[in-house]
């Protein structure tokens, strides 16, 4: 007997994993009950990416050739980028918007996507590129208020309010604009996918329709996905491999400072963030985070120690906290913005080598503003503030710190240490603990004193002890 043909299959909805039958956990992320039953997708020549490929090109069949060209002739206008007026955005981008790229930018609802992308509609259009947003989310009068919001809008905008991707590609390819933005890529559905809009076989085949109007047309695509922390929604995740361009907008959505980072990037290096702040008028660019990020510290308080991590290109400085208070009952650690197991392991070198009994207490750590700093640079002052707390003594707060620690207790060099010598002086710190062993020549910014150390027990006692 002829085995019944399959007709509906599995999808993880949050890695994106294809599977023939249900399971309860998904083996290629791990999260448990993400799997939803979905109708198989034929890829067949009706499709709308087949139908956009032959009507942009002009094939009959559908199936239409690609010209072959010398990569010599390649002209290089054709990897031409626009500016999209707003600096920390171009700067995670790699230097500006690239021509026919498709950009995918995720977050949790209500970080302010939608009003990123309006103001680079605004700043774009201003320019004179012909700029097209197409809100699945939003009515045209919402729109219009938040433009109000955000400010004037000298060039011409078109709007379209659509989900139905093929009335959206259409118009696409009728109105040729340089930059589309689809907002968001969750709302849009195309009736070749019987499945509801959301899931994953939806929002891959929209992606791939909007990949194919991006790379044949020459048009920058930005689309927004929206990342629940339930996994509900297919998240963006399963986009990433898809898209050209991959950013996340992270932070709180409560606090007014929003941090946007490279995930992928085909054009540009992905180590670069962009920092921003919602104010009333939308997202300004915050150009100094660690000014931004010192504001507001107690004086004479102790348990603080300011860092200096490289986020990108730039040096960011940040606070880092530490409470440590006798346990009452089991020792607890709690860790924000510092990696748990790196916490833990920082707190036995103090331990062993650095000669304070911080077993028996509860410690927690905390880096202020939400950041979170990954790079062991921070050791040497998360290990201070830790100190700090534990004697109850203030570092001051012209004290900075900058090494890794490691597990006998050395203080390790670290890259780029001029550059960040010299953030730290320009802050106005006046003193800052360095590794004793450098791999580059040190230049010393003229008024910071320098305190090199060799290992936990020299740090503390050129820091902490002196009366
Ligand atoms: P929004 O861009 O709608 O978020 P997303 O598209 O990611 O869901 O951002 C909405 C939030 O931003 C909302 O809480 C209001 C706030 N906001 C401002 O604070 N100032 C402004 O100028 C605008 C337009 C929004
Ligand atoms: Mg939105």
């Amino acid at each position: 007997m002829a085995k019944a043909k399959q007709t509906s299959v599995y999808f993880c909805q949050s890695c994106g994993y294809e599977s023939a039958k249900w399971m309860g956990q998904c083996p290629g992320c791990h999260e448990w009950n993400t799997f939803v039953e979905e109708p198989v997708v034929k890829a067949d020549p009706g499709s709308a990416s087949f139908r956009i490929s032959s009507a942009a090109k002009g094939g009959a069949s559908g199936k239409a050739l690609s010209e072959i060209t010398s990569l010599n002739d390649v002209s290089l206008s054709e990897g031409k980028r626009d500016s999209s007026g707003i600096a920390e955005l171009d700067r995670v981008l790699g230097g500006g918007v690239m021509k026919g790229s498709l950009t995918l930018i995720g977050g949790d609802p209500g970080i302010g996507k939608s009003t990123l992308l309006l103001q680079v509609c605004r700043n774009m259009s201003a320019t004179g590129l012909k700029v097209l947003y197409v809100s699945g989310e939003e009515s045209k009068a919402q729109i219009r208020m938040r433009a109000d919001r955000i400010g004037k809008f000298e060039g011409e905008m078109k709007l379209l309010c659509e989900t139905d991707l093929d009335i959206v590609s259409d118009a696409v390819r009728s109105d040729k604009p340089d930059i589309c933005v689809i907002d968001s890529i969750q709302t849009m559905y195309s009736t070749e996918v019987s499945s509801a809009p959301g899931s994953v076989s939806q929002v891959r085949e929209s992606t791939q329709v909007l990949m194919q109007l991006a790379k044949v047309l020459n048009i920058s695509i930005f689309i927004v996905g929206h990342v629940t922390k339930e996994g509900m929604v297919a998240g963006p995740r399963v986009l990433e491999h898809m898209v050209d361009t991959v950013l996340y907008f992270e932070g709180d959505r409560h606090a007014s400072y929003r941090i946007l980072r490279g995930v992928k990037n085909r054009f540009g290096s992905t180590n670069e963030i962009g920092v921003f702040e919602m104010v009333d008028n939308g997202l300004v660019c915050v150009e100094n985070p660690s000014e931004m990020l010192l504001i507001g510290r107690p004086e004479n308080c102790p348990g603080a120690c300011v860092a200096c991590v490289i986020e990108g290109t730039r040096p960011i400085l940040a606070e880092v906290q530490a409470l440590v208070t006798p346990a009452a009952y089991n020792a607890a650690r709690r860790s924000n913005g510092v990696d748990y197991n790196r916490a833990a392991m920082l707190l036995a070198v103090l331990e062993k080598r650095g000669g304070l009994s911080v077993s028996g207490c509860d410690a927690y750590i905390n880096v202020i503003g939400g950041l979170t700093l990954d790079e062991p640079a921070a050791d040497l002052a998360t290990v201070l503030s830790i100190a700090s707390s534990f004697l109850d003594r203030p570092l001051g707060l012209d004290l900075a710190a900058v090494g890794e620690v490691g597990l006998s207790g050395e203080i390790r060099s670290v890259s780029m240490l001029n550059q960040r010598l010299a953030e730290i002086s320009r802050l106005g710190f006046r003193r800052c603990v360095i590794p004793a062993h450098g791999r580059n020549e040190i230049k010393r910014p003229p008024e910071l004193e320098l305190i090199p150390v060799r290992n936990v027990g020299e740090a503390i006692a050129a820091v902490l002890k002196r009366e």
